[in-house]
């Protein structure tokens, strides 16, 4: 093993610039050089490819997005693609190479692997939705993002006594709804794991009203409906004065925290410690706060789960 690449795929997120700068750094360090491929899988098949040097990853760790930039890319789905993409790789003379991104870019990872080209998949994704790790990086970057505009949502419900929807991003997944929703306290938390009914949401606000509560934050996932539908709703059923706030791309930008700058550095150094042990095909991790890694083939057909517990302390909280 002498050169390898690295790239981000897929919904850009907060602390991939972090994870680029610790792929590339480790590597360097131990005596590896380094390719950055541009725009994701669609540079790959184009030959989008520069080396990256100790400063090219310079003043980064602190930056929303990805400067290698991003990109989703249908045609990397094909196997011709895949060819493509192998090509480039090798015309460039890189040995293996470590994909950051969320479920769409480990397909890309697991299809290089399965055609024998060594992959490393780091889990960078706000939705929190990779199967074999706990977190993901990005995801505490959203989540405080999230939970900073329900504070503020919550001041104008307080002050107009209003009720609030905020649809927030996830895709398929709740964990954004969950964590924002039980660390901003809101009264109702509607994600695609559980079966949600209109009538007990509704009954829900009236026993709050009739307690003398006069505002409520229900935060809904993207992956349950349309936040706006289940606000027109939520008004037609209890005559309460409703409002709905849909956050979107606000949740994928800004600074990474401590926390996604920390897990970015530690799963980044984790794949290159696994290439330089001659390990490809894996998808690297965090459990119980230990680096993990599994095959990526048999990663991707583990089902993602939310925390039943965390779920149903929010249920416990939110009476
Ligand atoms: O996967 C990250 C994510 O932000 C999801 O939460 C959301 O469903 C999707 O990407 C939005 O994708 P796009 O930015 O392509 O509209």
């Amino acid at each position: 093993m002498k050169r390898i690449g690295v790239l981000t795929s897929g919904g850009d997120a907060p602390g991939m610039n972090a994870a680029v700068r610790a792929v590339t750094r480790k590597a360097i360090y131990h005596g590896l050089e380094v390719y950055g491929i541009y725009h994701g899988y669609q540079g790959l098949m184009e030959g989008d490819i520069k080396r990256l040097e100790l400063g090219s990853v310079g003043d980064i760790i602190q930056r929303g997005g990805t400067t290698l930039f991003s990109a989703r890319c249908p045609e990397f789905k094909t196997r011709e693609g895949q060819l493509q993409g192998i090509e480039q790789l090798k015309k460039h003379g890189i040995d293996a190479l470590v994909v950051i991104g969320g479920d769409g870019s480990y397909m890309g990872a697991k299809a290089l692997t399965e055609h024998g080209f060594p992959c490393i998949g780091v889990p960078g994704t706000i939705d929190n939705d990779i199967p074999g790790t706990e977190f993901t990086i990005g995801f505490d970057t959203a989540l405080n993002t999230v939970i900073d505009a329900i504070d503020k949502i919550r001041d104008t419900a307080t002050s107009h006594e209003r009720t609030y929807v905020i649809e927030v991003m996830g895709r398929n997944a709740g964990d954004i709804a969950l964590w924002a929703g039980l660390s901003g306290g809101a009264e109702t938390i509607m994600i695609p794991e559980e079966d949600h009914d209109i009538e007990d949401v509704v009954a829900k606000l009236k026993r709050g009203h009739e307690r003398g509560k006069k505002h409520s934050i229900i935060v809904v996932a993207e992956g349950v409906g349309s936040g706006v539908e289940i606000g027109k709703k939520i008004e037609e059923m209890t005559s309460f004065d409703t409002r709905v706030t849909v956050l979107g791309h606000v949740q994928r930008g800004g600074s990474p925290t401590a926390a996604d700058r920390v897990l970015a550095s530690r799963l980044g150094a984790k794949a290159v410690e696994l290439l330089l042990e001659g390990k490809g095909g894996r998808a690297v991790g965090i459990e119980k706060n230990e680096l993990v890694d599994y095959d990526i083939i048999e990663a991707l057909g583990r089902p993602h789960k939310i925390d039943d517990k965390m779920y149903q302390l929010s249920q416990e909280l939110s009476i």
